[in-house]
């Protein structure tokens, strides 16, 4: 959610650091703040907003400050409204300790009242501060760093990745994780922090993760890593491949519209070494030493969260109506608190584009401990999910920057499109049909680039509509997912209210919403349930709704029923949704970019939320 970056180095912290905020903005962007060691004392500057306005407000303040070690933080307020005041940085009441945190310490308010007693006083509203006056106290006990955050930590129950600075200690830097991403970029006479690896992958590609109750003394020509109750661990170096130009815009206006555009080549790139045309089957090496478990499995469960949970009802679709296992889907939140009914027998997948979301997390370890398989269906490599589950499937889009997720999902619908190839396959598919259903998936890069290459009419349609006030998604069976997502991409970037409905469960409540002002988008690919949904869109068409079609491109019909018709080509009726939803995000888009909205960093939202 927030983004943390760090140095400590020859060089001046400051560019560093707002390089390396700017590149982590978009996983939180409602205030900024950095802190910097000069001369025995911080030099400080925080700013509610953007990245770029603290870079202004440093322009006029802090133009000549330059200084190492120093800290910034990019925030997504979770206690205390967006300030000046409740930025990151906090510090204890002498301004001799700063802290940057991410995560959330669930017992601050109890630790506040303790440290209020002892005479503290407080400056923000934020739980952060109070692990900046339990730091400054041990602190004055230990006179060493690591040892004061040790200690500290030990009082705190909640989850951090925190970077802690001394005044008085140029040459450290403390970070410690335990539930929040923390790495160590290793450079030569400078070392990096940060809770992402895009923030420092300009300066260096070797990369320490820190695990969850781990600390590290980080200083210009090394760092040492213990646990929370001082045991050294000794950490492997590990190499990024991540390129620069992966996280860069490369011409396109936002990266939403990048990533959109990317779409052929991340299907690919999900597929790659893996679809096996020839054979109508799957190769996937993540699974291979679970696949046991996977087909003895009596059913399958996804967990997820946002666009990755649409993903996984679509892939209900999938994996039932081709693989014929039984699977259920549910939010990671819900799942996690309901004591739910897992066996060992049962196969859970995560699916998640970040890898870290804190709730889809928390359902692993909860299926994890009542003896699942537990799998994931992941982007980010090496991220946490990745780590503690069994076995997976990496879904290889590349880094996603757009806050409203576009490539991920059509990548993870590609490989619950593998994983269930595969199943069939083993279960007794023949190869005809495999090849049949492998041949259309290998098909999708190149369709889905026949939708990108002509957007003029979308553009057309978000004018048209771009001053409404609600709109309606209707889809069926694999499609209504699809309507969920397209609503979801709509109200996230435009603001404009959306819901997305199974086109037959309109006419039970939402019909009552349909009136000349509102428009209805509906999936209607030619499959077995054509007719259905066409009966629905004519009850929409009943009450003067506007109809916006998702069609087949030889669809004849659609045009008389249809006021503007959004044509996709014709694929596999459970792959369809891979196709499907391509239009919708550019709708989305369009009417977002036509309503003057910030696309890629829409209000409120973060791109990865490491909170519950
Ligand atoms: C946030 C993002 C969404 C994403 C969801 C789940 O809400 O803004 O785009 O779908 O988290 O994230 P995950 O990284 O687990 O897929």
């Amino acid at each position: 959610m927030c983004g943390i970056v760090g140095y400590i180095g020859p060089k001046n912290s400051v560019p560093i650091i707002l390089e390396g905020l700017r590149r982590l903005e978009y996983r939180g962007y409602d205030s900024a703040g950095i802190a910097i060691v000069n001369n025995g004392s911080f030099f400080v500057e925080k700013k509610a907003g953007k990245v770029a306005e603290l870079a202004a407000q440093l322009g006029q303040t802090g133009g000549s400050v330059a200084g190492s070690p120093g800290v910034g933080h990019t925030r997504w307020a979770t206690h205390g409204e967006p300030s000046d005041l409740n930025a990151h940085p906090h510090f204890d009441a002498d301004r001799g300790i700063a802290v940057v945190h991410n995560g959330i310490i669930e017992n601050y308010a109890a630790l506040k009242i303790m440290l209020e007693r002892k005479g503290c006083r407080f400056a923000s509203e934020t739980d952060t501060e109070v692990l900046a006056h339990l730091i400054a106290g041990s602190y004055r006990e230990t006179g060493d760093l690591a040892s004061a955050v040790r200690l500290a930590l030990t009082e705190v129950d909640g989850t951090y990745g925190l970077v802690v600075l001394s005044a008085r200690d140029p040459d450290h830097m403390v970070v410690a994780r335990k539930g929040s991403p923390l790495i160590i970029g290793v450079g030569d006479g400078e070392n990096y922090v940060a809770s992402d690896v895009s923030a420092i992958v300009e300066h260096t590609r070797k990369v320490v993760y820190l695990e969850d109750g781990e600390i590290a003394e980080v200083s210009r020509d090394g760092f040492r890593t213990m646990t929370i109750d001082d045991v050294a661990v000794e950490k492997e170096v590990q190499h990024v491949t991540l390129e620069l130009s992966q996280i860069e815009r490369g011409g396109f206006e936002h990266f939403m519209l990048k990533e959109i555009h990317e779409q052929p080549e991340t299907i690919r790139n999900a597929m790659r070494g893996r679809l096996l045309v020839d054979e109508g089957t799957v190769k996937l090496g993540g699974l291979q030493n679970i696949m046991g478990r996977l087909l003895s499995a009596r059913r399958i469960i996804i967990t997820a969260c946002g666009t990755s949970w649409h993903a996984g009802l679509v892939g209900k679709y999938m994996l039932e109506q081709i693989a014929r296992v039984p699977t259920e889907v549910e939010y990671a939140s819900e799942f996690r608190y309901r004591n739910p009914i897992v066996n060992i027998d049962d196969v859970v997948f995560l699916v998640s584009q970040s890898g870290e979301t804190a709730d889809t997390l928390a359902a692993l370890r909860e299926a994890k401990s009542k003896g699942a398989t537990v799998l994931g269906i992941v982007n980010a490599v090496g991220g946490t999910i990745a780590r503690e589950t069994d076995g997976g499937v990496y879904v290889h889009a590349g880094p996603e920057i757009g806050v409203a997720s576009t490539k991920a999902f059509t990548s993870q619908l590609t490989v619950l499109a593998l994983i269930t190839l595969l199943l069939a396959r083993a279960r007794g598919m023949t190869m005809e049909n495999g090849q049949v259903l492998a041949r259309e998936l290998a098909s999708l890069p190149e369709k889905v680039g026949e939708i990108l290459a002509d957007t003029e009419n979308i553009k057309a349609i978000a004018e048209e509509f771009k001053d409404k006030r609600n709109f309606l998604y209707l889809g069926r069976g694999a499609n209504y997912p699809v309507a969920l997502e397209g609503a979801l991409k709509l109200k996230e970037i435009s603001y404009i209210h959306a819901e997305g409905y199974p086109a037959a469960e309109m006419k039970h409540g939402p019909i009552a919403l349909i009136d000349e002002n509102m428009p209805v988008v509906v999936i209607v690919p030619r499959d077995a349930i054509y007719d259905k949904v066409i009966s629905n869109i004519q009850e929409v068409r009943a009450r003067k709704g506007r109809i916006i079609a998702v069609a087949n491109e030889d669809d004849d019909e659609i045009g008389k029923l249809a006021e503007f018709v959004l044509r996709v080509p014709r694929t596999y009726g459970f792959f369809g949704p891979i196709l499907n939803i391509i239009p919708l995000q550019l709708l989305a888009y369009y009417i977002a970019v036509a309503r003057g909205t910030d696309v890629d960093q829409p209000r409120n939202l973060a791109k990865s939320v490491t909170v519950e």
